[in-house]
């Protein structure tokens, strides 16, 4: 495209443009985030501020119809649940979480149930098509329904799914995603958010719900999906221990249900399993009548889950005793010491 990109400043956390480097982001106030990255004002600009759906005419909202919102099922309660009652019709949806979490497997996972009602074009730009059949045989996942498509040219893409005419689209990952007429690379911020926002479009306009995965990076040599947060419908992280098999899934952003739930899975050889039970899964080999340890409920969403907290003192030789929570909010403990101190009669301020 015609237009010269000049060189601008970008916070690769909020997405703050400047012309100017700074150490500190004027806008959300993180070291070490402004990167150089090139503006292309004729592309971007005029392809966001067309509408999302086409063009489009004034609409009296009563004449909206809403009849055929529908919500496709994963198959998988818990996910569904954490995106409100299913995916729906028309949305696009970020998947982020750290490497190796179990991003991929839970979407090639779903495709076997989804697969039985529906038509999926699952692209990928991180694995060739013999990996991602490794992996569907090792989750059981041979729905003829399924079409694999390695590619990573947005364009391309999009003509793809408007020829075909899947009913669900998977995206993995973002970062690999590549839009030609930028000149910048793909995983910058530029190409994120463009090709995210065609992504947007493509939902929009054709009514297919797109689920697309994004890597987290700490160091910010990848965008991060914090720009793409305010583009997308819904954000779910997927997070958990990598040592421990456990995995949770929250959704941090959610145009189509609470941001309160979450879904707790179990990483194995044959995929993700739901924990119905989650309490039980967390407190299973607590050891018995050991102190310093209590089990109390606490609320996430709409269903209580029971959780340990444990607790250890130890006589401080310095005056001002060190303290230090893992998992618990330091503030609230340091409220619970002084209630504990002050109403208990336990002197706790040398320990
Ligand atoms: N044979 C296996 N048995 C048990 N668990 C496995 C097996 N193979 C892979 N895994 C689990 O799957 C995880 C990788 O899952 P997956 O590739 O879906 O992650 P991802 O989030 O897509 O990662 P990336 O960011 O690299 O794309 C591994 O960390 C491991 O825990
Ligand atoms: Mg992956
Ligand atoms: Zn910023």
């Amino acid at each position: 495209m015609a237009g010269k990109s000049k060189v601008v400043y970008q916070c690769v956390e909020c997405g703050y443009e400047s012309p100017k480097w700074a150490g500190k982001c004027p806008e959300c106030g993180a070291w070490n985030s402004m990167t150089e990255t090139m503006a292309e004002p004729t592309t971007s600009r005029s392809a966001s501020v067309r509408s999302v759906g086409g063009l489009s005419r004034p609409v009296p909202i009563n004449e909206i119809s809403t009849e055929d919102e529908h919500r496709y099922h994963t198959g998988l309660s818990e996910l569904d649940r954490v995106l409100g009652g299913g995916i729906v019709k028309g949305s696009l949806v970020l998947i982020s979480g750290d490497p190796g979490i179990g991003k991929s497997t839970m979407l090639l996972q779903i495709c076997e149930y989804l697969g039985q009602s529906l038509r999926i074009l699952y692209v990928s730009g991180e694995e060739s098509a013999r990996q991602i059949k490794l992996r569907a045989t090792r989750l059981g996942v041979h729905n003829p329904n399924l079409m694999i498509l390695t590619q990573t040219d947005v364009q391309y893409i999009t003509e793809e799914i408007r020829s075909e005419k899947p009913d669900l689209v998977m995206i993995d990952s973002i970062q690999t995603m590549n839009h030609t007429e930028l000149s910048s690379s793909p995983g910058s911020i530029t190409q994120v958010r463009e090709c995210t926002n065609t992504m947007m479009r493509c939902a929009k306009s054709l009514d297919i719900p797109i689920i697309i995965v994004g890597h987290v990076n700490k160091d910010g040599a990848i965008a991060g999906p914090k720009v793409l947060e305010h583009i997308v419908d819904a954000v779910l992280y997927f997070e958990g221990d990598r040592q421990m098999t456990y995995r949770i899934l929250r959704a941090v952003k959610n145009r189509y249900g609470s941001t309160n739930e979450i879904g707790v899975f179990d990483m194995g050889e044959e995929g993700l399993r739901q924990v119905e039970n989650p309490s039980q899964a967390m407190l299973s080999g607590r050891p018995k009548d050991a102190s310093g340890t209590c089990v109390t409920a606490v609320m996430e969403g709409s269903r209580p889950i029971l959780a340990e907290i444990q607790g250890l003192a130890t006589t401080s030789g310095f005056g001002t005793p060190r303290r230090m929570a893992t998992g618990f909010d330091y503030n609230l403990m340091a409220l619970i010491f002084a209630v504990v101190d002050i109403r208990g009669g336990y002197i706790f301020s040398n320990l």
